[in-house]
């Protein structure tokens, strides 16, 4: 490796400060086990045009050597002005378009070009959905052997594209928490790469989140003032605030929009650390233990009780002044009618969770009118089909030619359907 390539991105530990040796793989750091970040070269920082992925980004992405790239076409969703009807302007944020339907897979591409540069061709993960299947599509794609620990209750149509992948689905008898825990025991066990989208377990995937922010910013230069995102481990959302930390530390943007965290109700654990003032991890782990992770929800990629990243999105929403509200699966299917009907997106429950969210802090006034607000839809209501046919279903009674006829002339006069 010569130097420039060197100097690219430095990891250091965010407890001790002392930088770390890029050519390991680093999870925590080896001194004292504090958190992993990444310094780039600042002055040489470009935000190309191409590829159309989240690589036009590479300056800013922890990988030393650019042909280790692993990529599908992450990145680059479109941000859509919503026709909801609000007082300030709502855009949305459409990770459903990425590869696999979901926001994962910009963190995933982050996440495998790491194991590929590091020399590490198996993978493994512990996913109630999306990042599993991010994991089976990437690794497949990159030639490595995926294995997905799906926690207790996962129905099989959630798991069917990453057996297609050819990953390694293996049901778990636990929480997705317990199921977090054990594979990063066995992860280690096995020299496994453990593609996680926290950071407390990959330091390097959180990066692949950031390119949100770089996005956001040049559509929408400085007029964006709030960025509401749904939270399970809360990587997201945390990921989002570090790319504007990057933008100002650039000179680009001015400043971070307030950040604003959405919860389930029933596992609403930031919401109450935030509430108390003590956001940070004891307490979240305390608060985390009082709840029922296994209380049925629709919004299942959010169903974390303890956030792993949550003390550190809980730090970016003080410092931006944000806010974190908690939603329950009425308000969720609300949501989701509503944005389908108004926009025309399709998105899943998790998903409209943040919109849902959206509503409440318009209603209670913590939006003003007149602001103008990002809100990530997280994932497509495509991957899940069978939940969201529960929610909506209506009887499906056959029609002959006449029949059909009247309803028709009803319907297009305006006499249903609304
Ligand atoms: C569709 C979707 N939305 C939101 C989230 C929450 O993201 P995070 O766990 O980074 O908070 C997830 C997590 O898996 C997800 O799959």
């Amino acid at each position: 490796m010569d130097v420039t390539t060197q100097e690219r991105v430095e990891a250091y530990c965010g407890t001790c400060k002392r930088s770390l040796p890029s050519k390991s793989y680093l999870i925590r750091c080896p001194h004292c086990r504090g958190l992993i970040y990444f310094r780039y070269d600042w002055d040489h920082v470009q935000l190309r045009e191409k590829p159309n992925s989240i690589w036009r980004f590479s300056d800013l992405l922890p990988i030393q050597q650019l042909e280790h790239i692993v990529s599908l076409g992450e990145g680059s969703t479109p941000l859509i002005r919503s026709n909801l009807k609000q007082e300030g302007t709502l855009f949305l944020k459409n990770e459903a378009q990425n590869p696999t339907g979901s926001v994962k897979d910009r963190a995933m591409s982050v996440g495998i070009s790491k194991a590929r540069e590091l020399g590490i061709s198996r993978v493994m993960n512990a996913s109630t959905g999306s990042a599993g299947l991010s994991t089976a599509a990437y690794a497949a794609r990159a030639g490595m052997r995926s294995a997905i620990i799906v926690p207790r209750g996962a129905p099989f149509e959630r798991v069917a594209a990453m057996v297609a992948f050819g990953a390694l689905v293996l049901p778990f008898d636990g929480t997705i928490w317990e199921a977090l825990r054990f594979c990063e025991q066995a992860a280690g066990e096995l020299g496994a790469f453990q593609s996680a989208t926290l950071r407390p377990v990959n330091p390097y995937q959180n990066e692949g989140s950031k390119t949100i922010a770089y996005e956001l910013w040049e559509e929408q230069p400085d007029q964006i003032d709030w960025v509401v995102a749904p939270r399970g481990s809360a990587g997201i959302l945390a990921g989002i605030a570090h790319g504007f930390e990057d933008l100002r530390r650039l000179g680009l943007a001015q400043r971070m929009p307030r950040m604003a965290a959405v919860e389930l109700a029933h596992l609403n654990s930031m919401e109450q650390a935030w509430r108390a003032g003590e956001t940070n991890e004891e307490n979240l782990r305390r608060l985390a233990l009082t709840l029922d992770e296994g209380q049925p929800t629709i919004a299942v990629k959010l169903a974390h009780a303890y956030p792993d990243d949550g003390e550190e999105a809980l730090s970016v929403i003080a410092q931006s002044d944000g806010a974190v509200v908690s939603v329950n699966d009425l308000e969720i299917t609300e949501a989701l009618r509503s944005v389908a009907r108004a926009d025309g997106l399709f998105i899943e429950p998790s998903s409209a969770a943040a919109l849902a969210g959206y509503s409440k802090l318009v209603s209670r006034h913590t939006i003003q009118p007149g602001e103008r607000v990002a809100v990530i839809l997280t994932g497509s209501g495509f991957r899940e089909m069978k939940v969201i046919a529960s929610i909506l279903e209506e009887p499906m009674s056959l029609y002959g030619e006449t029949s059909a006829r009247d309803r028709l002339q009803r319907f297009f006069a305006g006499a249903e359907g609304e």
